[in-house]
């Protein structure tokens, strides 16, 4: 689908998860640093391990396949392929498991969807295509995983402060902090925003969205 006259939106293919991994790591080198170690942005392990997920979510199939959306920017091309420029991404699916975290355990993990990941190019940020994605990743969401339309959780470092301040432009509410979110064995402060009733929220995103394809019941 086209989004107003600027970017267009599709599902996430197999072919796509080297270019995701890539706009996920530019990401890390610019709004992540000092979040997380330098050696983990720059490792090539990351990139492999980014790119390896990415394609198991895009081939999953059945009924736990995540929502994966792409946004292109319709008016900028690539120089070497010519195809419009990969804007944004954005995930997601069923609550995942968080082994030991007790604020995540707190939620029923049969009726919670999780945004799994959300970013948008560094080139592309504040033009109004993260709000567009993350609508619409949710309005498919909403009609894949109907038994998860009660509760919405995100989790975003404490230190991300355009990220926390984008979900909470969305309404979310603050659920807590997570002191010891582990990452390659390290520990991380991770706050976890939540929404209740998908539904109601996306009736209010809507109206501020140019989102056409939100079809609610
Ligand atoms: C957070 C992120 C997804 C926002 O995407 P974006 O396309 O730049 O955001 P939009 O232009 O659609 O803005 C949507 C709303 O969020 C607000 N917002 C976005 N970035 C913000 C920031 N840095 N500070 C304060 N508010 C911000 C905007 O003000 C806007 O509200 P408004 O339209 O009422 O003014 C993007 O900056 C990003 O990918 N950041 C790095 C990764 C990340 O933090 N992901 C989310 C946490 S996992």
């Amino acid at each position: 689908m086209t989004v107003g006259t600027n970017i267009s939106i599709r599902q996430a293919e197999a072919a796509d998860a080297s270019g995701v991994a890539q706009l996920m790591i530019d990401n890390y080198k610019i709004g992540y640093r000092g979040q997380l170690p330098d050696d983990y942005i720059e490792s090539p392990k990351l990139y492999y391990k980014l790119m390896e997920q990415r394609h198991s979510y895009y081939t999953m199939q059945g009924d736990a396949r995540p929502v994966c959306l792409l946004a292109h920017m319709m008016n900028l091309r690539d120089v070497t392929t010519d195809k419009p420029v990969l804007a944004a991404m954005c995930e997601a699916g069923p609550l995942r498991e968080y082994p030991g975290q007790e604020l995540i355990e707190s939620y029923n993990a049969s009726e919670t969807l999780e945004v799994w990941t959300n970013y948008v190019s560094t080139k592309a940020q504040g033009q109004g295509i993260g709000r567009e994605l993350f609508v619409e990743t949710l309005a498919a969401a909403y009609e894949r995983f109907p038994s998860c339309r009660g509760t919405i959780v995100v989790l975003t470092f404490v230190g991300n402060t355009a990220g926390r301040r984008f979900y909470e432009k969305f309404g979310g509410r603050l659920a807590g902090i997570i002191p010891n979110y582990t990452i390659d064995g390290k520990h991380y402060r991770v706050a976890c925003y939540e929404w209740h009733n998908l539904g109601y929220w996306l009736r209010q995103w809507k109206e501020k969205s140019n989102t056409r394809n939100v079809c609610l019941e």
